[in-house]
């Protein structure tokens, strides 16, 4: 909201510090990686903030991540840009729970989101920043979720987007990335491979590079799943959090966003247990963190149904490992038949489509369950990061001829 300072607020952004060396940025430039090549993250005044607002001011505003301003670093309202995020909901499956043999499962639905996926989340927030910093051209590989984020809300802003996916995502957000007015190219490679194209082109084409974590706004728009997950549950954050792990911004930035909230006092000493859940045709993490490691080896030959989470290599692997270990949790990887399995199974005993990332964290945490890494009493949230509509469903073969009587009992 515009305020006395000519529609300037508070960000209490103070600087921007290297997440591997803590070396100190500028803030308000525009940033890609740090000096030594690691992701930055977004430091704030937290004193400041804490003392600046409070929980009742927050409940008080419109729901969507902008009621959390505070905590994010757009200073002026004007470059905010928005395309009606709203909150998304958290949905307890009780039969379901108690048919498995857990007490409580709550589904977070990221789905419902702006293009469908928690990526609205990253990319509302970079995009504006790109805005409030003058960029004009972003570029970005992707599994295609997070373009179709890159693509609308660049178009929203006034930005040119070039995005680049790989041949076989789904087709529905090809068409979505090219429609939403990016100009989209599709590559027979994986993400990777775009990652190099977009980083071989930038010089030569002038783009701002919005790969995950290789800008430093997208997990500030993440960490607000984090702030809303806590606000939903009376401030209060769950005993186990399962998310798909791909790039890992998601669960760095709920991470991040706790540490936030514990420094100003609106959350206890307790932290969630961070899962991070792979497919394993593509488990770098999982491997890394089995090995007791602090980086993940790239992965070979990564396939899995669940694109989002093909990723061989993560640039912020050591942060996800961190934040997996500091907070008891553990990396699990399931294979594509358990996903679909997964995804079927909630979707006809509970009417609720999960995309294939979504489903990869129920089969995981079945599979935890069962062999006690995660125990029947522990509040569990699942992240379902995107609407299972923009993926490919099975075939409906079943027909009937209107013009031929119809045997109703045998239907
Ligand atoms: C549906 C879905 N789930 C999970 C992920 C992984 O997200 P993150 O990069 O935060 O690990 C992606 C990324 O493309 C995705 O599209």
């Amino acid at each position: 909201m515009p305020d006395a300072r000519g529609g300037e607020h508070d960000t209490f952004v103070t600087h921007l510090e290297c997440s591997a060396t803590g070396e100190v940025h500028q803030a308000d430039i525009p940033h890609g990686l740090s000096r030594a090549g690691k992701p930055l993250l977004v430091r704030y005044d937290l004193e400041a903030l804490g003392r600046a607002i409070d929980r009742e001011t927050i409940a008080r505003r419109p729901p969507g991540l902008w009621r959390y301003r505070e905590f994010l670093p757009v200073r002026r309202a004007e470059n905010r840009v928005s395309l009606g995020e709203i909150e998304t909901p958290v949905i307890p499956v009780p039969r379901f729970a108690k048919r498995i043999g857990a007490d409580e499962l709550l589904i977070k639905d990221e789905g419902r989101l702006p293009t469908g996926s928690f990526k609205a989340r990253g990319l509302c927030l970079a995009v504006s920043m790109a805005k409030e910093l003058g960029v004009a051209r972003m570029a970005m590989p992707t599994a295609g979720n997070a373009g179709a984020a890159l693509a609308a809300y660049c178009s929203r802003a006034g930005i040119e987007s070039f995005v680049f996916c790989p041949d076989d995502a789904p087709e529905v957000t090809i068409s979505e990335i090219a429609f939403q007015g990016a100009r989209l190219y599709r590559v027979n490679g994986l993400i990777n491979d775009c990652g190099r194209i977009v980083g071989e082109g930038k010089r030569a084409m002038g783009w701002f590079d919005a790969s995950t974590l290789k800008e430093p706004y997208r997990i500030e728009g993440k960490k607000t799943m984090g702030i809303e997950l806590a606000e939903q549950l009376g401030w209060e954050v769950p005993d186990v959090i399962f998310y798909p792990t791909g790039g890992g911004t998601g669960l760095i930035g709920m991470w991040k966003a706790f540490a936030e909230l514990a420094a100003i006092g609106w959350l206890g000493e307790k932290r969630p247990r961070m899962v991070a859940v792979q497919a394993s045709g593509c488990a770098p993490i999982v491997r890394a963190y089995d090995a007791d490691v602090e980086l993940a080896e790239p992965w070979e030959n990564a396939a899995t149904v669940a694109g989002g989470i093909r990723v061989p290599s993560a640039i912020g692997d050591f942060l996800i490992l961190r934040a997996v270990r500091e907070s008891g949790g553990f990396a699990i990887a399931v294979d594509d038949e358990a996903i679909l399995a997964a995804q079927a199974e909630m979707a006809r005993e509970e009417g609720l489509l999960l995309c294939p990332e979504g489903a990869a964290t129920l089969a995981a945490y079945k599979v935890a369950l069962a062999d006690g890494r995660v125990t029947r009493d522990e509040r569990a949230v699942l992240f379902n990061c995107a609407t299972g509509l923009k993926y490919p469903l099975p075939p409906v073969t079943r027909r009937l001829d209107c013009r031929a009587p119809i045997d109703y009992a045998a239907l």
